[in-house]
């Protein structure tokens, strides 16, 4: 019998990578969506077919029960949240809603379908936020610096409490920044490479960018993916971080992007203050030793190779988008 695997925010970049693991490990695969009233879903449409939807929403219980019953998962992922840091400022309240009472929301229907099942919580390195050592490891203490931060913590905890609580298999996967071309276009690494694809085409004439000297642990989120689906398979749940343990500025992922397409960055990014945070992450850097040791995971892609293949993708589709354009007779670019 094939092993059933329940994604919650399957539509995300994550969940994309993920699902096509699991569909290649012989999993069957059902996600979770919100209702859209556009055709959305870009990052899995070349899995239709072999991956079954589900409409529920992290703000509903019942939705998030009746799903769960219908699927019966083995492993339940909750990736969904509201993920972006700086909106998190702009909507505090929803974001708690989501990413802190929304993982309680899956904890408590997986508590009373089937405390069988298997849950991974998508924790994050932005609860280290004021970083009080370097590395950070699973046991370092948290200072989150945004309501994101600070709604991750709760996810985090709400975890480690239903697995000692209720004995339920829950792992809290404390993962570092983990990027792809599939990555949402207004985070800061595919905000640079699509950047610098645009000007290199000739699209674009500067890239507004906000704290250059910001670093980051920056991995590959499909190497990332697998470590969720390794925390599953041991014998017993825990928490682990999941880091590249190495870190770069912000400036230099822009010198690396704007190298990679044969131009000067100085010549065009330019800094808006607009874009600083209130509270900012000023460094992150993670010790994944304890994934090495217990899960036998390892990155395998590196900063440069990471930061060239988003480059590379986002030449190669904005170079497509031109010439179905041209083709066509459109003016504008979008
Ligand atoms: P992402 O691309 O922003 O995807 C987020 C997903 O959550 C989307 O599928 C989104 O659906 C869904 N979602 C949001 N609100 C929802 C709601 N109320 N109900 C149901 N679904 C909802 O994020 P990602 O980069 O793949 O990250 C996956 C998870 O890992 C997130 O929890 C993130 O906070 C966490 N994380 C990410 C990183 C990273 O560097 N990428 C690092 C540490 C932790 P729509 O498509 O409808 O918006
Ligand atoms: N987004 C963005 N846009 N960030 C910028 C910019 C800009 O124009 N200019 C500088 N930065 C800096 C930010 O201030 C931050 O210090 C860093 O670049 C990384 O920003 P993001 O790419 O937005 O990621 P993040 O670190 O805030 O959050 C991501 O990683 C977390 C794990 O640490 C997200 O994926 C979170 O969901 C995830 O939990």
């Amino acid at each position: 019998m094939r092993r059933r695997a329940l994604i919650t925010g399957i539509s995300g970049q994550d969940g994309s990578y993920l699902a096509e693991f699991l569909l290649e490990k012989r999993y069957e695969v059902h996600g979770i969506v919100r209702r859209s009233s556009t055709d959305g879903f870009q990052r899995i449409k070349h899995l239709e077919g072999e991956i079954t939807l589900h409409q529920a929403d992290l703000l509903d219980q019942q939705s998030l029960t009746r799903v769960i019953e219908q699927v019966r998962p083995q492993e339940l992922y909750n990736l969904a949240a509201q993920s972006f840091v700086p909106t998190s400022w702009e909507q505090p309240l929803l974001t708690g809603e989501f990413t802190a009472l929304g993982v309680a929301r899956v904890l408590e229907a997986i508590r009373l379908v089937d405390p069988n099942i298997r849950f991974y919580q998508a924790s994050s390195s932005e609860m280290f936020g004021k970083v009080l050592e370097e590395p950070q490891n699973e046991k370092t203490p948290f200072w989150p610096r945004s309501p994101y931060g600070v709604a991750k913590a709760y996810g985090h905890w709400i975890t480690v409490n239903y697995r000692e609580s209720y004995g339920l298999f829950a792992c809290s996967g404390i993962l570092f920044n983990h990027e792809s071309p599939r990555r949402g276009l207004e985070f800061v690494t595919r905000k640079v490479t699509d950047g610098a694809a645009r000007i290199k085409l000739g699209l674009e004439e500067t890239l507004e960018l906000g704290n250059l000297a910001a670093m980051r642990d920056w991995g590959f989120a499909g190497d990332y993916v697998q470590a969720m689906w390794m925390m599953l398979q041991q014998e017993s749940p825990d928490d682990y971080v999941i880091a590249t343990g190495e870190k770069h500025s912000v400036q230099q992922l822009v010198e690396l992007a704007f190298e990679r397409v044969g131009l000067d960055w100085q010549e065009y990014v330019e800094m808006d203050s607009q874009l600083v945070r209130p509270a900012e992450v000023q460094t992150l850097c993670g010790d994944a030793r304890k994934a090495g040791q217990q899960l036998g995971w390892a990155p395998q892609v590196d900063f440069q190779k990471l930061i060239h293949m988003m480059v590379d993708a986002d030449v190669a589709r904005i170079s497509h988008q031109i010439q179905v354009n041209e083709s066509v007779g459109a003016s504008t670019f979008f």
